[in-house]
């Protein structure tokens, strides 16, 4: 087979050493686990500090002058601290802007707060533009369709060349004056591609829009820095990261993040409550309505703890590594159809196929049998299917901790369920 990977790059893949950090993947060494897009794994590090965080300083954070109380409230601003420095929301100096950190349930909660509060800001109504990606996944467009739907406004998507980028002439034809907000992916769960956010954003801002970057699948595979991004806003989920399920970041500026309205109202995000009005906390506490996730915060900054004594860098390098084996190896069978760029080195985590005339539910869960997990179906990006002309695909998708037997398993699982329905197994 002739590949772009070196033979010592194919040895950089061979056996794990992450798995062992891994309760889950090391207490089952038969697992193969190809569907980290969806949710990755959770190290140990960060199991250990969820319970931690419970055995040792419970308490409702904000609310208590005892120390249990400030410790919780501590952990979540530790956290916010780390999440800053982790993305480079940082000042001219250097210092974190924990100011620009809102905690929320996920990606999706931190995007609808955006799609809830800045149609106001921006005075968004008939006549103008709202310009999304066709390959958002529903998180970052069915809350842009419910703003169009609501203020009038136009729901523009930048669509794909063959190649499935995103050029330069569609972008200048699609972001034009009329632009007020402009939210795109940056790596796309379904195809695995890269969009030039820093492009986009420049060319939000050429024309007077903002800009938003949907980080659910970058931020857990490269190296994210906003000020190098350019863009105004960042969403992402923690769960992607090896973090807990159900918290999630949102980053602005801290000029966008004070004039926008609050999203959700309540608990711990005033200053003061009169019987007829509130006065708002400044932001980031104008937006964490309610008793916030202080053990979920905790285990996000074990998580990035865990994840820097990696490096950023080194896990970038070898997911480069494994996704580019995972696309060559899946495109040497010549029943699949890779759904995406047949240039490997373009997959960002993830690779989607089409094993042809079966059905990606009866791939999915035939490989199931053989204990290899792969996503089946739309992957909450029905619009981008339609459009490449598909109604459902095979998705398998790497983290750092995936190695090259991995691969191979799922390679001869998929020879196994083309035997069964092609008879010769
Ligand atoms: N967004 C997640 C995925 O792509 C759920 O699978």
């Amino acid at each position: 087979m002739s590949s772009v990977l070196t033979d010592s790059e194919v040895a950089l893949i061979g056996a794990s050493p992450y798995k062992a950090d891994f309760p889950l993947l090391s207490q089952n060494p038969d697992l193969v686990f190809l569907d980290s897009a969806a949710t990755a794994q959770r190290p140990a590090a960060v199991l250990d500090a969820q319970r931690s965080f419970y055995e040792t300083m419970n308490a409702n954070p904000l609310r208590g002058l005892y120390r249990l109380s400030v410790e919780a409230t501590q952990a979540i601003e530790a956290a916010r601290t780390h999440v800053a420095r982790f993305i480079g929301a940082t000042d001219d100096a250097g210092a974190p802007q924990t100011d620009s950190i809102v905690f929320t349930r996920n990606a999706s909660e931190a995007l609808n707060l955006l799609a809830h509060t800045l149609p106001q800001v921006v005075g968004l109504g008939p006549g103008d533009d709202v310009v999304i990606s066709i390959m958002e996944h529903h998180s970052n467009l069915i809350p842009w369709q419910q703003v169009c739907a609501a203020t009038g406004a136009n729901l523009v998507y930048l669509r794909l060349d063959d190649d499935y980028r995103i050029t330069h002439a569609e972008l200048e034809q699609k972001i034009g004056p009329r632009a007020k907000i402009v939210s795109v992916t940056h790596v796309s769960n379904v195809l695995g591609v890269q969009n030039d956010v820093a492009a986009i954003a420049a060319r939000a801002h050429e024309v007077g829009a903002l800009c938003i970057a949907d980080g659910a699948q970058s931020v857990p595979h490269v190296s994210v820095d906003v000020r190098a991004l350019g863009c105004d806003f960042l969403a992402f989920s923690a769960h992607k990261l090896g973090g807990p399920l159900g918290i999630g970041v949102l980053w602005g500026r801290p000029e966008l993040l004070d004039a926008m309205p609050p999203f959700l109202t309540g608990g711990e995000m005033i200053d003061s409550v009169t019987e007829t009005g509130a006065v708002w906390s400044p932001a980031p506490q104008k937006f964490e309505a309610g008793t916030q996730d202080a053990a979920g915060s905790f285990a996000v900054d074990a998580c990035l703890t865990y994840v820097e004594s990696l490096g950023m860098d080194a896990i970038e390098r070898r997911e480069r590594l494994l996704a580019t084996y995972l696309c060559e190896r899946l495109q040497e069978l010549p029943y699949l159809t890779v759904v995406g760029p047949t240039d490997p080195t373009r997959h960002v985590g993830a690779v989607s196929f089409d094993v042809q005339g079966i059905h990606p539910h009866d791939v999915a869960s035939i490989l199931d049998m053989s204990n290899v997990c792969i996503r089946a179906g739309h992957h909450c990006a029905q619009p981008l299917l339609t459009y490449l002309g598909w109604h459902s695909t095979c998705r398998a998708s790497i983290a750092f901790y995936n190695d090259k037997n991995d691969i191979d398993r799922l390679v001869d699982g998929l020879e196994q369920v083309w035997g069964i329905f092609n008879g010769s197994r």
